[in-house]
């Protein structure tokens, strides 16, 4: 049996996840990716899996970046979610930003992130698996994630 590709889209679209800014910083170039194809892998060594469509800009972004950070979003930043999920170039300059040991921005007022070398490319598929070794990180106590489910933004009931 092989299954289209909306019909596997409706079906993983069950799976709810959260939704992340994947952010990499390539020379005085930052740059970041709404990403919700996350997972963390190994406790030891601490190791993150981004994956990354081939086509567009973004992966070779992060290629040349060498690094990125995972910014986990809370239910109130749909609107940053909304900005990095379309092709092109994505500014975090009205952003308030900080960075910890590679350079990729770390957003504020994320629930929580990872900050990444980045390790290994690997094939799959139309996407690449790239996998970052932790360097620092953080959890913050501040509100509710953001979700993915079905498709759609979704949150938890508060
Ligand atoms: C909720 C959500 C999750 C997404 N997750 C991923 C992902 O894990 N990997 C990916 O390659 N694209 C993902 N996308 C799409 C990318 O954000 C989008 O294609 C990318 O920003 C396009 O930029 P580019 O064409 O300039 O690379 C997601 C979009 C949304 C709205």
């Amino acid at each position: 049996m092989t299954l289209d590709a909306k019909e596997q889209r409706r079906i993983l679209g069950k799976f709810a996840t959260g939704v992340t800014v994947a952010s990499t910083k390539v020379g005085d170039e930052t740059w970041g990716m709404t990403a919700n194809a996350v997972t963390s892998l190994s406790l030891d060594p601490p190791l993150v899996i981004l994956c990354i469509q081939k086509e567009g800009q973004s992966r070779s972004k992060f290629e040349e970046g060498g690094c990125f950070a995972l910014n986990i979003l809370s239910e109130d930043q749909q609107e940053i979610s909304d900005r990095f999920a379309f092709k092109g170039p994505k500014d975090f300059s009205d952003l308030e930003t900080t960075t910890a040991v590679t350079g990729a921005p770390i957003l504020n007022n994320a629930l929580g992130w990872v900050d990444c070398k980045l390790k290994e490319i690997l094939p799959g598929g139309d996407h690449d698996i790239f996998i970052g070794e932790i360097v620092a990180g953080e959890a913050g106590d501040n509100g509710l994630p953001l979700l993915y489910f079905g498709g759609r933004y979704a949150r938890l009931p508060g």
